[in-house]
């Protein structure tokens, strides 16, 4: 049996690092993963003034003592979606802030309306002005009311990452249950904050005067170790995945159990995924918010009904423009069509290798999935998109008796 071990979760780690700015005091993150998106987020971090250590790949230590000039310029926000999220703990600490408005992943539009209407709600005044968010809370932010019109796992945390400081109550209603939201709560909670509703879709939280330092070990990462599970689903093996909750992956199992794969949680941090048949069977699978089936996962998951005994449905709800994947998965022999919102996977009883070129993070990982289980050699271009999310992919899949080097890109 092979064993990979699961890092911290990225998308919970970059909040976790945004937190830092809401006190002048050390925020201790251990179980980091060593990524590019957590590299850039400090790089971003200590333009703002915050002091950034990093003695052990595993373990950062943030400290906002003495804030700088309350600007995060294009350059340093634009590659990366979470970055975003430093403009309402500035506007908390500052009154002020300047941020620009967030690249990321091409998955679609993603706008921040959400967030920026959540800190308006708050006090806030917020003007566009050439691509950048200027906000202002001259009196200071103040506790709101605010519901949600449909999930959405940024906004909550920005409200939330505000909201700890801000004056009285605020009442998150239909906010995002994601485990990382979580993890962003109980970290706010050591550091002094008030947070009631933890894990549930209303949160209460009453603003306290300051925050102070405290230790956070990152919450295991849910897609990380979805994404191994699935690499054992479309290879065929026997796999113990640790370090992880399987609780958190309760929608993946659900549909890796339809399509044939044994998933067997032990205790409350492993997993064993075990594949002994040479094709698993087909079977729909529609993304939803949390416990939803996570859209981070939806292209592996396709990689794996590619090579299917049948015709599988996949929906993505999430976002409308997160196929990208299904045209470089043909490219390996896949019978995919995409309409809309909605693919149609086709099981082939047979890959075959191909050149082809991640276009985003998830998806360059489907199809280090696809190739992995293609007959010859698959050549994945532009790897950058994994680096910003998987540490050490290749080290662990090589461990796991893979066949797969990196050539050239960066670590
Ligand atoms: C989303 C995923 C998260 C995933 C991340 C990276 C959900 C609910 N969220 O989080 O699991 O890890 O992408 O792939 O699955 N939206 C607006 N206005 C806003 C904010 C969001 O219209 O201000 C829309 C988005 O375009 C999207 C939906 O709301 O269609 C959910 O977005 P949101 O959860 O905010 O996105 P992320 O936080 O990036």
């Amino acid at each position: 049996m092979g064993r990979v071990r699961i890092n911290g979760a990225k998308n919970s780690a970059l909040k976790l690092m945004a937190a830092a700015l809401l006190c002048d005091e050390p925020l201790v993150l251990t179980n980091m993963p060593d990524l590019a998106d957590t590299r850039f987020m400090a790089h971003l971090l200590g333009h703002l003034g915050v002091e950034v250590e990093r003695s052990d790949p595993a373990q950062m230590t943030l400290c906002a003592r003495a804030l700088g000039a309350p600007f995060a310029p294009y350059d340093l926000v634009r590659k990366m979606r979470a970055t975003f999220n430093v403009l309402g703990p500035l506007l908390a600490r500052h009154g002020q802030a300047r941020v620009s408005l967030p690249g990321g992943c091409a998955i679609g539009a993603r706008p921040v309306d959400l967030h920026l209407k959540a800190l308006e709600a708050m006090g806030a005044q917020i003007r566009l002005e050439e691509g950048y968010a200027v906000a202002e809370a001259p009196k200071g932010l103040h506790g709101a009311q605010i519901s949600f019109p449909f999930v959405s796992v940024g906004a909550t945390e920005h409200a939330m990452l505000a909201a700890v400081l801000a004056r009285g109550e605020t009442v998150l209603d239909n906010a995002a249950r994601e485990p990382e939201i979580a993890d962003l709560a109980h970290c706010l909670i050591a550091m002094g904050a008030k947070i009631e509703g933890v894990g549930t879709a209303r949160m209460v939280i009453t603003g306290v005067s300051r925050l102070g330092g405290t230790t956070h070990a990152v919450v295991a990462d849910r897609i990380e170790a979805g994404t191994y599970a699935l690499a054992v689903a479309a290879t065929s093996g026997d796999v113990l995945i640790e370090n992880c909750v399987p609780g958190h992956l309760g929608a993946l199992w659900d549909r890796m159990r339809a399509i044939g794969v044994q998933v067997e949680p032990q205790g409350d941090t492993c997993v064993r995924i075990l594949q002994s048949q040479e094709r698993c069977s087909a079977a729909d699978m529609e993304t939803q918010a949390y416990p939803g089936f996570p859209t981070d996962l939806q292209a592996q998951f396709m990689a794996v009904l590619c090579r299917a005994k049948g015709a599988s449905i996949i929906r993505e709800t999430i976002f409308e423009n997160r196929f990208m994947h299904a045209p470089e998965l043909s490219r390996l022999g896949a019978d995919i069509t995409v309409h809309g919102r909605e693919a149609v996977v086709r099981g082939v009883s047979e890959l075959h290798g191909a050149p082809v070129m991640a276009t985003d993070l998830r998806a360059s990982v489907s199809l280090v999935i696809a190739g992995l289980a293609a007959k010859g050699q698959t050549e994945v271009n532009r790897v950058y998109h994994l680096d910003r999310g998987f540490e050490g992919l290749e080290r662990k899949l090589s461990a796991l008796g893979a066949d797969i080097e990196r050539v050239s890109g960066a670590s």
